[in-house]
């Protein structure tokens, strides 16, 4: 390599104008744009930082490995799918995807309930969304997707299959069939504390 390779300001030949040229020159506009595109990323990641650690949103992560082959297996907490009491208002759910339902499709939790969602498929790719919730998960054969959410207001929340699943052969498909419910409802514990309140 001679030195003439490297740019124009080691080239002997080329005058000081030339040289400026060659040299990195950023327009006035070009410059505003760019520390825009830099000021926005900078704010997006503080935006994702701040709703990671302040408002606990996520996504849910890779968070272990099941085989979908044990699923009916007695010591698997995916053998019998449902809702399950952790301690007061908290809950959780082990729950499967399959061709072309949920196990369970019916839930239904006191308001105020924090409750984690264990999520796998049996068999093929499906999807998790609870309406009018940020919840939106994967269902992966193999894969456990978890989720933590807290239900406040009480209402009915249809949780959907939004990934287009399989079709087996001769049989009819479902995808738009696999379907439940979530039902929060009012909070029994705060009903039972306004009693003792004005009882007393
Ligand atoms: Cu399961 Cu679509």
């Amino acid at each position: 390599m001679t030195e003439q390779t490297h740019g124009p300001e080691q080239d002997p030949n080329v005058t000081g104008d030339q040289a400026e040229e060659g040299a990195l020159h950023v327009e006035k506009w070009e410059g505003i744009w760019l520390r825009f595109a830099a000021a926005m990323t900078a704010i997006f990641i503080l935006a994702i930082i701040v709703a990671a650690a302040s408002f606990g949103i996520s996504v849910p992560g890779a968070s272990g490995r099941v085989d979908p082959n044990t699923l009916s297996d007695p010591n698997s907490p995916f053998a019998n799918p449902g809702l399950r009491e952790l301690a007061p208002g908290k809950y959780e759910v082990y729950m499967v995807a399959q061709t072309w339902n949920f196990l369970p499709d019916k839930i239904e939790v006191p308001a105020g309930s924090e409750v984690t969602f264990y999520l796998t498929a049996r068999d093929v790719v499906h999807g998790f969304k609870l309406a009018g919730t940020n919840i939106n998960m994967m269902a992966l054969p193999g894969q456990l997707s978890v989720l933590k959410a807290t239900f406040d207001t009480p209402g009915t929340y249809n949780y959907i299959c939004h990934e287009y699943c399989g079709y087996v052969a001769g049989a009819p498909i479902g995808h738009q069939t696999m379907y439940g419910q979530l039902t929060v409802v009012p909070s029994v514990a705060a009903t039972d504390e306004t009693a003792q309140l004005t009882t007393e």
